[in-house]
Formats: structure tokens, sequence, C-alpha cells
């Protein structure tokens, strides 16, 4: 069987292609990824822009598509089904991707399945590594999103923890505007962080009292999972802002309205900058590497896996393999492109829900949240 994913959640007009291998332990095989990333017009802005970001994808769309299937040397006849991101995202962008793929089942007279942006990224896995060990806590950590999900069986997603206030790469993104390095503000700071002493900067680790710190009582562990499970592990990472903006204002770092940082005002030499970023991304990691783990020990799980973009991150990769070698649980990502918004992730999860039979009236809608379906 052969999908074309289609992903418009944000700003990158993504379309690819993959194909069901009939092997259970490698199932899917991806034929083709295209994706055409906006960052740089949205650069401009210091952050996406949703209108600008849908008419991008208006303009992209067609030409996006058209390569994915020559990348896979697929013909419009030759796809056996569509599959597209229903949600969450901006509902603007979200519209094209469902617009478009409408249109396009409706001419073909084939299935078209909507897909959940996040078990997008949680499939990401799936389709790089095969099959993994089951069960498995799975690490969502993007710009919009830090969620942790218990994963029992293929296609099955338990949410078992998010954040309480920023995503952990909506965190990224604020402390790089912070400190002048643009936008999206991942890639610089785990750049300069290999060149900062990650102690230099005292930033809290954020701490609850509860879930995370002690194992959940044993009735909460019981199946089906109760609505208090979805607290098991919480992250939280806008306090660590607001101590980083304290910080730069004791160096005497102009920070108008709490989150500009004028380049030229600030003292900051390069190694200072660098030393600000190894610090963060320091309690960044540690918590999300923490409280993964501690989840993972308490659900039995057999695995670990980290997606979505912040998984990109080089320190988070290299932590998470370490603690996965200490504590004998193997660790899973997906490679870089798989990392980052893709439409192969979203055709993957398009290929579960179509192996089980299910399929999409062409009457649904796109939503700017929407609860993942995994049963
Ligand atoms: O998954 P994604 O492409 O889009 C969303 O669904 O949000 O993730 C984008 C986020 C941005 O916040 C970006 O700063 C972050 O992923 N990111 C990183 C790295 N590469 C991208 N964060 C930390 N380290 C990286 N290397
Ligand atoms: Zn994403």
């Amino acid at each position: 069987m052969n999908v074309l994913g289609i992903e418009t959640s944000c700003d990158e007009t993504a379309a690819a292609v993959v194909s069901s291998t009939g092997d259970d332990s490698r199932p899917w095989v991806t034929k083709s990824n295209v994706i055409a990333s906006q960052v740089q017009i949205h650069r401009e802005w210091g952050g996406v822009v949703p209108e600008i970001a849908s008419r991008q994808h208006v303009r992209d769309i067609c030409g996006v598509v058209e390569k994915a299937l020559g990348d896979a040397g697929a013909s419009w006849d030759s796809i056996d089904a569509i599959a597209v991101t229903q949600g969450p995202g901006l509902v603007g962008s979200l519209l094209v991707g469902v617009a478009f793929a409408k249109a396009a089942a409706a001419r073909l007279g084939k299935p078209i399945v909507a897909v959940h942006h996040l078990a997008g990224h949680i499939e990401s896995i799936f389709l790089e590594h095969g099959a993994i060990p089951l069960p498995a806590a799975i690490l969502v950590v993007s710009g919009g999103h830090t969620s942790l999900y218990f994963v029992p069986q293929p296609g099955v997603y338990r949410l078992v923890g998010r954040t309480r206030d920023d995503a952990a790469g909506e965190a990224y993104d604020k402390v790089a505007k912070l400190l002048g390095l643009g936008y999206p503000g991942g890639p610089p700071i785990d750049r300069l962080a290999r060149e900062g002493n990650d102690q230099a900067v005292d930033l809290p680790k954020p701490r609850f009292t509860h879930a995370d710190r002690n194992p959940p009582p044993p009735d909460l562990m019981s199946r089906p999972f109760p609505p208090a499970y979805a607290h098991l592990a919480e992250f939280s990472f806008s306090g660590l802002k607001t101590a980083v903006v304290r910080h730069l204002q004791e160096r005497h770092v102009s920070v108008a309205s709490g989150l500009t940082v004028p380049t030229d005002a600030g003292p900051l030499n390069r190694q200072e900058v660098a030393d600000f970023c190894a610090s963060f991304q320091r309690v960044v990691v540690s918590s999300l590497v923490d409280k993964t783990f501690d989840a993972a020990r308490w659900l039995g799980a057999r695995s670990v896996g980290m997606a979505g973009g912040v998984s990109a991150n080089s320190r988070l990769r290299q932590d998470a393999l370490a603690r996965g070698n200490r504590e004998g649980l193997p660790v899973f990502v997906p490679s870089l492109t798989l990392s980052t918004d893709n439409a192969a992730m979203i055709a993957a999860a398009g290929l579960r829900k179509l192996e089980r039979g299910e399929t999409s009236s062409l009457d649904f809608n796109a939503y700017a949240t929407l609860p993942i379906d995994g049963r």
C-alpha cells in the first residue's frame, strides 16, 4: 500500500510517500519526503505569523506534492490512500492541507485518513526503527508540545504527562530571542552550548512536590488509565525563562517588555552567551530526561522514545542514550529529518490507522487542539 502524507500544521509544507512492506519488524518504508520550510520568511518576524504561514502553504502545496510523487517514482494512480494532519496546529495552516487532501481523495476515489500531529511524531520512531520493545514511554518534545505517552501496543497512545505551561521548544525559542540568537532558537542554542560551561549560570530546575518526585500510588497504575494518570510526569519551562530574564537584567542587559534584547545593548560576550546556552540546556535536558525515565520505570516500559523538533538536540540525544545504557533501557530517536515536522511521519500514522481498517469521511474538520485518538 502506498500512502501520500500531507502535513501543514505550522510553518512547513510537507508531502511524502510511504509504503507498507508486509514485514512486521520493519512495516513501512519512506519512498519520498519533501519539506518546504517557511523558516526564512518567519525569521524576519521573530516567530511564526499564522496568516503568512497559511498563504505560503497555499503557494507551496501543489509543487511539494508533485515533487513527493516524482521523488517516489509514483503516479497519482499508484496512491492507495491519503493521510493528512487534522490537528493540533494553526487552523488556517491545517485547512490548506486538509482541503488539498480531500480534493485529491475525492478526485482519485481513494480513502482519506485524518491524522493527529503528535501520533505522527510518535510513529516517526516506528518508521525509523521498525518494531521497538513495548510497552514504551515516548516523549514528544517540540515547539508546541512537551507530552509523554505510554504506548502499550502499536497505535495505542496514552497521555501520561505534559507541560503545565510552555513547551520545551517554546522555551528554546524565547531564550534564543532574549539572547539575540534569532528564530528558531533550538539549533543556535544547541551549537553554542557546546562551547559553554553548563555550570556557569545558576538556573533553577523546575520542582514539583508530588508525582514527579515520588512514584504514583499503586491504584493509579491499574488499567484502564484513570484521568489522574495524565499527571504522572509534569514539565514546566516558563519559570526557567523568567530566571534567564532575571539573570540578564542582573548583567544590565536591557530586556524590553520581557522578551527582546537589543543585541547591541548586551554586555555579554560570545563566551558568556555560550555559558548561558549551556546552562539553560543542562536544566531543560535534565528535566526532560529525568521525568521521562522516572515515568518509564513506574510504567514498566521496556524502551524509551523521543520525537519532535527538540529531540534533534544533541545533548538530549546524548544524555538520554547514556541514561538508557545505565538503566538497561533501549532509547529510540528518529533521524534528524524525521525529528522536525515532516509528512513521512503523517503517512506512517495514517498507515497505522489504515492497517486496522480506519478511514475518515470527507466531512472531517481541522482543529487547533485535538485529543489524541489512539485506542
Ligand atoms: O516538531 P517541530 O518541527 O515543530 C512543532 O511541532 O513544534 O519543532 C520545532 C521546535 C522549535 O521550537 C525549535 O527551536 C526546536 O524544535 N528545535 C530544537 C533543535 N532543533 C529544533 N530545540 C533544541 N535543539 C535543537 N537542536
Ligand atoms: Zn511537530
